[in-house]
């Protein structure tokens, strides 16, 4: 595991492969996901498990991509400690009662891993003695977490949240703070239960301005990365849509930065710090053409990728859309592996 491409990647070093794996790899575009999913909410399959380890299995035997990717979500902290949340098919999460006034912080109270999701370390357990390459674990960003708890579901505007954040900035910062203690106490158990990576999600942080997100996000964030800085796994902050605010995502302790699709990689170089590994960005509709003409966007991607040093992870800008063919994924996975970093420059 020492080797493992993915790791090394991570750590800026030279390794024998161009490492890929794929944002939300696992999932609704596998036709051994939809025969093993069936119905009910994800939220129930990702507290058994067998079922869990055997959909994040899925991928890799599939790809054989470089890394796997825990299968739960990153509402799963919030739901566990009876937030009211639900993810519903084709729209995402939803909150019955979303969080409003000072009286909605007392239903965030500390997460206590052991006695509100045992079944995630269960899940870590059973996939690092089956899995040949590292295991990253997740969690949604205090700012993406607080959209869905605010606005009570997926938003486009995120017009309640940043209500709130312009409204009353102080009730906002304790919201924040909140969230960052359940997120780093959520990734720490993982980090216990055995994954070799985590990967932070601030999705919809895009949204916000330099300014915005200087004044009502980093602080946040970067508790959550400070508290994990002892555990000696590769942390990875990602978001989308963050041309604008990459240079402060880049600020805080982590060794690799995600990029979306927007962004040229040696443009995002240029942003983040020289220790840094830059993961990204082939825009995930690209899937969806024609195989010459994703082999001609996924030959740029890795140019650009691989020309701004061995810090390096293939992946896409955003994660796979569900409409994707798997057959696309593992030619691209072969693509990517095939990959001489000084053949077709
Ligand atoms: O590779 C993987 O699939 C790993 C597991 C994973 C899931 N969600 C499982 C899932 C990961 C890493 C996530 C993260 C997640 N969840 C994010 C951050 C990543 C991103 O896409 O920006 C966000 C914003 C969520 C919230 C969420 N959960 C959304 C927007 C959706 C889609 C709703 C839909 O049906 O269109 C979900 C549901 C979800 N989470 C699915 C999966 C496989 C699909 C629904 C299902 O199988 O029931």
């Amino acid at each position: 595991m020492t080797t493992s491409a993915f790791l090394r990647a991570c750590r800026g070093r030279r390794a024998s492969v161009v490492p890929v794996w794929f944002m939300r790899q696992a999932g609704r575009s596998l036709p051994e996901y939809r025969a093993l999913r069936r119905s009910g909410s994800i939220l129930e399959v990702i507290r058994q498990p067998d079922l869990a380890a055997e959909i994040t299995l899925q991928p890799v035997r599939r790809y054989g991509v470089d890394a796997a990717i825990l299968y739960s979500d990153i509402v799963v902290p919030v739901s566990a400690l009876g937030f009211g949340v639900d993810i519903v098919p084709g729209i995402g999460p939803v909150v019955a009662e979303p969080f409003a006034t000072e009286g909605d912080l007392g239903r965030l109270r500390d997460l206590v891993p052991e006695v509100d999701l045992p079944w995630v370390a269960e899940t870590i357990g059973i996939l690092i003695a089956e899995l040949e390459v590292p295991l990253i674990g997740f969690a949604g960003a205090p700012f993406t977490l607080a959209s869905y708890l605010v606005e009570g579901g997926p938003s486009r505007s995120f017009a309640r949240t940043k209500a709130l954040m312009y409204g009353n900035p102080d009730l906002w910062h304790r919201l924040m703070g909140r969230l960052a203690a359940i997120t780093s106490t959520a990734l720490r158990a993982q980090v216990d239960a055995g994954v070799q990576a985590v990967q932070l999600f601030d999705s919809w942080v895009g949204n916000l301005s330099p300014e915005d997100y200087r004044l009502y996000v980093a602080p946040a964030t970067e508790q959550v990365f400070a508290a994990m800085a002892d555990l000696g796994v590769p942390r990875i902050h990602f978001g989308v849509g963050t041309g604008e605010i990459l240079d402060q995502m880049a600020a805080c302790d982590v060794e690799v930065v995600g990029v979306d699709w927007r962004v040229p990689l040696p443009r995002a170089r240029t942003l983040v710090r020289p220790h840094q590994a830059l993961q990204g960005n082939l825009d995930p509709t690209a899937l969806l053409a024609p195989w010459p003409v994703l082999r001609t966007m996924a030959t740029s991607v890795l140019r650009a990728g691989t020309s701004t040093g061995p810090g390096y992870v293939f992946n896409l800008g955003h994660g796979v859309l569900p409409e994707s063919d798997p057959a696309q994924l593992e030619r691209l996975v072969d693509l990517v592996h095939g990959w001489e970093p000084d053949a077709g420059r």
